[in-house]
């Protein structure tokens, strides 16, 4: 059976910590360092805060986690997958590009998708517009797949 847990809450910055941590807590159980923590907190925030402003754009919708831990040959790994049923995105290579933002007026600096990938080891981006987007993000704990490289 799948080692899996779901939730979903309001799309509102009210719950971005309660995101995190609901990341967080499930992602206790892999034994991740201190600092590989504060990484997935980190890329949730970004794909919540996306999920808030340009999902739904500030009016009301769902955001939906579902989190996986693996463990394969002692390789442990965290699968989180974020969701929303809001505008999704026309053009999803040009939305990862680093720098680029649809919003460049306000406060956003165009480095939310950067800081994920940056944080975890794979970012996979589903999306279709007026449909929804789907963040799958996958990290590694304990460095279990650049370990390889050092033995
Ligand atoms: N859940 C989403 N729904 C619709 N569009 C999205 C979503 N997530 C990201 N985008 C689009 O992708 C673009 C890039 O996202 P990214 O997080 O990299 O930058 P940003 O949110 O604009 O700025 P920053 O994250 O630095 O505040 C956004 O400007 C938006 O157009
Ligand atoms: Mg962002």
């Amino acid at each position: 059976m799948k080692d899996t847990v779901k939730c979903e809450f309001p799309a509102k910055s009210i719950n971005e910590s309660f995101a995190r941590v609901f990341v967080a807590s499930f992602a206790s159980r892999l034994d991740p360092t201190l600092e590989e923590l504060a990484e997935i907190k980190t890329a949730v925030s970004e794909a919540v805060t996306n999920i808030i402003i340009h999902g739904y754009k500030g009016g009301n919708g769902i955001a939906y986690i579902e989190c996986e831990a693996k463990e394969t040959d002692g390789k442990k790994s965290l699968k989180v997958k974020i969701t929303d049923k809001g505008a999704g995105i026309d053009d999803i290579e040009l939305a990862r590009t680093p720098l680029y933002t649809s919003n460049p007026d306000g406060e956003r600096s165009g480095m939310g998708f950067t800081v994920m990938e940056t944080f975890m080891d794979k970012v996979e981006v589903k999306s279709l517009p007026g449909v929804g987007t789907s963040v799958i993000m996958t990290k590694y704990l304990h460095g279990g797949k650049e370990d390889e490289s050092l033995e």
